[in-house]
């Protein structure tokens, strides 16, 4: 049986789900008002392995299965696009063997799971600085992803060496560069023409944004395109992340009003 967590994203916003089954869930999701594009931070690995007294590490290795599984229902339901932060800027002070083997478990399960992937219709991007990881990781990450399906059903975009004050100051250095050559005039400099310098230029902003673990903090995660996007946050770790968990946090989703700054 999958533990239902309480939704506790907001006070008025708190949905009565618990107990439902996966299928009742299902059945309750208007497929015609979805998400179009959800990012996820996942926390929680690192207390999921201490808790049952294994290494760190293993809370990685298990957290690829809730990806996997996450990535297997939001293809099936008709989200567009994912974007999940599996390593951000601040990951490199962690301790070096854990860094080491996040790179590696990181190159394998894209190596591994991308030929699957391709031929459903998932087309995959990295978002970060690529330049700053090992270059093995690199250059084997780098031929990976020239792996495209014929359609693109869903964008799954990876956050590595993610961070996003790094990327509005990035995003600013290759506007300025454009203004001083001349191709850009500082009068056309608007949100859309600064977006596009953004790693995650051509897509759109995020409509719900996941964060497992229990903490209540964007943690440098899409800054700039996270400006309208809905909360909602879980106790569950995220090795212990299903489809049951991803439906609850839709329901949610479609039962708030967005109102982008209006009345
Ligand atoms: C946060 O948990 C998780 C990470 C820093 C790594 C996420 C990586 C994966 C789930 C591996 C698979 C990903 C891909 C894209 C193949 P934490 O270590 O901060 O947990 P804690 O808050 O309990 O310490």
């Amino acid at each position: 049986m999958h533990k239902t967590p309480v939704s506790f994203s907001s006070g008025v916003d708190r949905v009565q789900l618990n107990g439902a089954g996966e299928e009742q869930l299902l059945a309750a999701i208007d497929r015609q008002r979805l998400p179009v594009h959800v990012a996820i931070i996942m926390d929680g690995n690192g207390r999921w392995a201490t808790r049952r007294s294994l290494p760190r590490v293993e809370g990685h290795r298990a957290g690829v299965g809730a990806l996997r599984e996450t990535v297997e229902a939001c293809g099936q339901l008709g989200v567009r696009y994912l974007t999940v932060y599996a390593f951000s800027t601040e990951n490199w002070e962690r301790p070096e063997q854990e860094v080491g083997f996040l790179m590696d478990l990181l190159m394998t399960v894209v190596e591994q799971e991308l030929p699957r992937l391709v031929d459903n219709g998932v087309g995959l991007r990295v978002i970060g600085d690529m330049s700053r990881l090992p270059a093995r990781v690199r250059e084997r990450l780098t031929e990976a992803l020239k792996m495209r399906p014929r359609e693109e059903k869903l964008g799954l975009s990876v956050a590595l060496n993610y961070g996003g004050r790094a990327e509005i100051a990035r995003a600013a250095r290759l506007l300025a560069h454009d203004v001083v050559a001349g191709k850009v005039r500082l009068e056309d400099i608007d949100e859309a023409a600064f977006s596009s310098y953004l790693y995650t230029a051509g897509l759109p902003d995020p409509d719900l944004v996941i964060r497992t673990g229990g903490e209540h903090r964007i943690s440098n995660f899409l800054l700039w395109q996270l400006a309208y996007s809905e909360l909602w946050i879980t106790p569950v770790y995220w090795p212990d992340f299903r489809r049951v968990h991803l439906y609850e946090a839709i329901l949610d989703y479609q039962r708030r009003q967005r109102r982008f700054g209006r009345i």
